[in-house]
């Protein structure tokens, strides 16, 4: 619980089209407070990322490994640029094309981000996000001095990622300051990851920015793209990077994942025989509505306590590759 004058308090509901309310998050932000904030992909729970207890304070409201490194949310690709000791031509041609937006790039730290904020690592991964107000706190956050949001998803630790204010409030409402609503999220799968340190470059988490993306727009400059797969990284043990954790993204609802409607059915069939109950995540026709729902349907089924979940996975392509990949984590085995 948050401690103001002795007494534990809940999180304050921030409106982002609230002038005091937006004004009242930048200035808390600015004490070191923490502050959950909208992005198009999930919400953030936000500190000021060059301020080492806030960025402390993040670690234990998420119950997070103090190993496990933050992303840095900044107001633009200037601002991206100061971060890194090592921009490379990957990292500005994809900045450029794809920023603001559901894209962040892991490149060379430079001395102006904390060690802190990056689990020790020599590198940092940083993003624009798509979210006008989010975008205005950055740059009033910048003015102020800081280099910048660290912001991992708001959500504790190994769960699903939050997609409204009031997700954001069941799981983290009692342990940090407030939260500013901005809505939900519009893509509402995390941001693609991509690793502009390396040559060729790699995509380490799939999101909207699909594969084609990525690698048609480096393609034109003249740039690489790693070929191998998403689905060939996940066989590769060796490959698994903090938060690339095979189980992530988890109800707390057994889940189980199935290529067609026709196995799903019967499996429906054979739980409901031996008297077990099911919830079925319901699939939205495109893949678009399908990441933008995802997590709150999760969210929704894991709520109604059945005995297991089930879901259909969407084919291996674009948009699909990362539902199917938070799928497959949040039905792993734990
Ligand atoms: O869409 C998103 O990216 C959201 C919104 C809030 O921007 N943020 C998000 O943060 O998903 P988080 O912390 O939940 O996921 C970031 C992932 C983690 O798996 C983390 O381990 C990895 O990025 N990561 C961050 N910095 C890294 C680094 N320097 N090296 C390797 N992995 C890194
Ligand atoms: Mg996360």
């Amino acid at each position: 619980m948050v401690e103001r004058d002795g007494h534990t308090v809940t999180a304050k509901l921030l409106g982002a089209n609230d002038e005091a309310d937006f004004e009242s998050a930048v200035r808390i932000l600015l004490e070191g407070g923490l502050v959950a904030i909208p992005t198009e992909t999930v919400y953030g729970l936000g500190a000021d990322a060059s301020n080492p207890e806030a960025v402390a304070r993040v670690f234990a409201a998420k119950g997070r490994p103090a190993n496990h490194p933050l992303i840095v949310h900044v107001a633009d690709l200037e601002r991206a640029r100061m971060l890194s000791s090592d921009w490379s031509a990957s990292a500005e041609v994809l900045g450029r094309t794809f920023w603001p937006g559901p894209l962040s790039i892991l490149t060379p730290k430079s001395e102006v981000v904390p060690l802190d904020v990056t689990g020790g690592r020599a590198t940092v991964v940083i993003r624009v996000p798509r979210h006008p107000a989010t975008l205005r706190l950055l740059t009033e956050l910048h003015a102020a001095g800081s280099c910048g949001l660290a912001a991992p998803s708001a959500n504790r630790f190994g769960e699903v990622s939050p997609t409204t204010a009031r997700h954001v409030m069941t799981d983290l409402g009692g342990k940090i300051d407030a939260i500013l609503d901005g809505g939900a999220c519009e893509v509402g799968l995390e941001s693609t990851i991509v690793d502009c340190s390396a040559d060729p470059a790699d995509i380490l988490r799939p999101g909207a920015i699909t594969r084609h993306n990525v690698a048609s727009t480096l393609a034109e400059h003249g740039i690489g793209v790693t070929s191998r797969t998403h689905a060939e990284r996940s066989q590769d043990t060796n490959a698994i990077a903090p938060g690339m954790l095979r189980s992530h993204y988890a109800p707390s609802t057994r889940l189980e994942v199935f290529e067609t409607d026709v196995l799903l059915l019967a499996a429906r069939q054979s739980h409901e025989s031996a008297g077990r109950s099911v919830e079925v995540v319901p699939r939205p026709p495109d893949d678009f509505e399908y990441s933008r729902s995802l997590y709150a349907m999760l969210r929704e089924c894991d709520a109604r306590r059945a005995d297991v979940m089930l879901a259909v996975l969407p084919a291996d392509e674009g948009l699909g590759t990362a539902i199917r990949d938070r799928l497959l984590r949040a039905s792993a085995d734990r």
